[in-house]
This record gives C-alpha cells, structure tokens and sequence, in this order.
C-alpha cells in the first residue's frame, strides 16, 4: 500500500459487460493491494453526454455499485464514491477552467471523434459540458492529489491534459501544490463481442457481467467461428474464430491444446464452446453469487456508498483550502 495514490474513474452508462471487467475493473482489483486507491463513480461525467435522459441516472449508480464490491473492490481498502456527492470536484473544475485553453481542449484526439460519432443519435455534444470533460477529469484527479492513474489507450490524452493543467498551475501560482499524475499502463484485455466487433451495449453483442450461467453458454453458443468449417472434422482457423479468442483471455491452460485440435479437424466447434462455457462460468461463478446477494441489499449498497463519501470529502476539502489559498480565493 505504499506505491503512491490513485484515482481513477467510471461512468455509470448502463450496465456493465464483460469487456469492462477485463478491460479496467480486472486490473483495479489488482491495484487495491498495491496502491492507496480512490474509486469514483463519475456520474458528472455521464452528464457531459447523457445530459437529456437522466432517467436511469440512480440506477445505474446503484448497478456499477453493485458491480465493483461483486468483482471485489474492497470497500473498506478503497475510498468508493460518487463524484456528485462531494462538491469539491465541481468547485475545482470551475476554478481550473478558468485558465484551461480553449486550444487545449479543442485538439484532444477524442474530442472530434466523438461528436461526429454521435451525430445523428440525437446526442448533441456541441456543449460547453462536454468541451470540459477532461477539465472535470482533471479536476477529479487533482482533488486528492492522485500521483497515479491506471489508463487505457482512451483516457492516456486526457492524462496527459491532466499534466499540461498541472504544471500551468504550479507554475502560475508559484507553489509546487499538485504531483504531476502518471499513467499506471496495464495490460488491458481486449474481448471482442460475440459477433467479433468491439464489445458495446450499442451493438447488442455483449456478455452482460453478472450474468446467469445460462446467459453466459448462451451468448457463446451464437459466437462466430470459422465460416469455411463445415464438418468437425475440417481443419479450422482459430484466427478468425471469436471463441478462440475468448478461449485466449479465459482458458490459458487449454488454449495451445485447443487451437492444435481445432487446425487438425479434432475438436468441433461445439465441444470447443462447451469447453469455453464451463470455465468462464466457474471464474465467473463467485462474482455472480456476490452480484445476486447485493441486489438484495440496496441499503448496504448505500451505506458504503456514505462511507467512502465522507473518507474522499476529508481529503477534498483539506486539498481544496490548499488550492484556493495558492490561488487568493479565500
Ligand atoms: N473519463 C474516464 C472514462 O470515461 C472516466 C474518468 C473520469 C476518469 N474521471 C477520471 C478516469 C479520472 C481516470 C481518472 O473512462
């Protein structure tokens, strides 16, 4: 527990699938051992997109509660809480947004994209919200005076946005206040979904986390596999094959033995699932019983919810005094 301090972040945009498990959550898990850690829930965040439709906003904060503590975030190791909840994290935005430039924000990579991925969904993302999305990222990890932040490919411009913002305002201020946040790189396992494509709720090709034993065989049941195989005894090609794939990430003792049999025509594809099924259900076995006894206890989920609150907002609002008295906002 002495690495350094993280935070790092998650939307609560609908439910969790297994390519968010492998992709970051796996690898938090991992982290908590090593590392004093805060975990947020950034429901801002999911405002800067979903600012229209907020229906499902308290729900979805419940479920990705339920989903980290079922995976095994340990609440008591962990400061787990919901962004909105401490207000420092909307007060410091403001104040960084101040002198972020506009130059800045309009050339991170992803900003563009997105708004032109968006077009058309009835999302409008020409917003001043979602131009400060990572001025509210920075804010967040300069509230605790994170020194390291676990990234994916996605979020390492961001961070590095975070850098730029640190040292202006270090230097502006003279006075060393923030660490300047590095990128804590894992390994990040990519699953696609079971048509093959990016595994995305918006595709409908996920594996829900969570899910039944049932779903889970069902879902791999429709995965694609090798077109040109016909017979079992066929020669496949495991590299167009999305079970190969899964069997890569899930089924590291058996994968060489798999894709041996499979080029040899000795395994069909459907004794190759089976296979699959049986050892994603028994790695996911535990975290299913976990997720089905949380659902049961909303006001458990609350208390934890409480108590990393107050932990995050002790650390928030020493930091903030610090913050506005280099910047003579007293
Ligand atoms: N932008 C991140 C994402 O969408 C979520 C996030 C918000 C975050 N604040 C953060 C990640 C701070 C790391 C650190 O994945």
């Amino acid at each position: 527990m002495n690495k350094g301090r993280i935070f790092s972040g998650m939307q609560p945009s609908g439910r969790f699938h297994l390519g968010n498990y492998m992709g970051a959550l796996e690898n938090w898990i991992r982290l908590q051992h090593e590392y004093e850690c805060f975990f947020s829930i950034v429901d801002l965040h999911a405002l800067t997109s979903s600012y229209a439709n907020t229906s499902k906003l308290q729900t979805n904060i419940m479920e990705m509660a339920i989903d980290w503590l079922s995976a095994g975030l340990d609440p008591e190791k962990n400061v787990i809480f919901v962004q909105s909840h401490v207000k420092e994290h909307a007060e410091l935005a403001l104040l960084l947004g101040m002198s972020t430039p506009l130059g800045w924000l309009e050339r991170v990579p992803t900003y563009k994209d997105k708004i032109r991925d968006l077009d058309g969904s009835g999302k409008d993302l020409h917003t001043y919200g979602f131009l400060g999305y990572p001025v509210l990222m920075a804010a967040d990890i300069m509230l605790y005076k994170a020194t390291c932040v676990p990234v994916g490919e996605d979020q390492s411009a961001h961070l590095e946005l975070t850098r730029e913002i640190v040292r202006r305002f270090n230097n502006m201020y003279h006075k060393e206040v923030f660490p300047e946040p590095q990128a804590v790189f894992s390994k990040a396992k990519v699953l696609p979904g079971i048509d093959g494509r990016k595994m995305s709720k918006s595709y409908g090709n996920t594996i829900p986390f969570g899910a039944p034993p049932e779903e889970v065989s069902a879902q791999i049941r429709m995965m694609t596999t090798d077109p040109k195989r016909i017979k079992k005894t066929d020669p496949g090609d495991p590299n167009v094959c999305i079970v190969y794939q899964f069997q890569k990430v899930f089924n590291t003792e058996e994968v060489a033995d798999i894709e041996a049999k499979c080029r040899a025509g000795e395994i069909g594809c459907v004794q190759c699932k089976k296979c699959l099924a049986e050892k994603m259900n028994s790695m996911l076995a535990g975290i299913h019983a976990k997720r089905k006894e949380l659902e049961q206890k909303p006001g458990y989920i609350k208390e934890v919810l409480e108590y990393g609150e107050q932990r995050a907002r002790v650390e928030a609002e020493k930091n903030m005094a610090e913050i506005k008295a280099a910047m003579n906002v007293l």
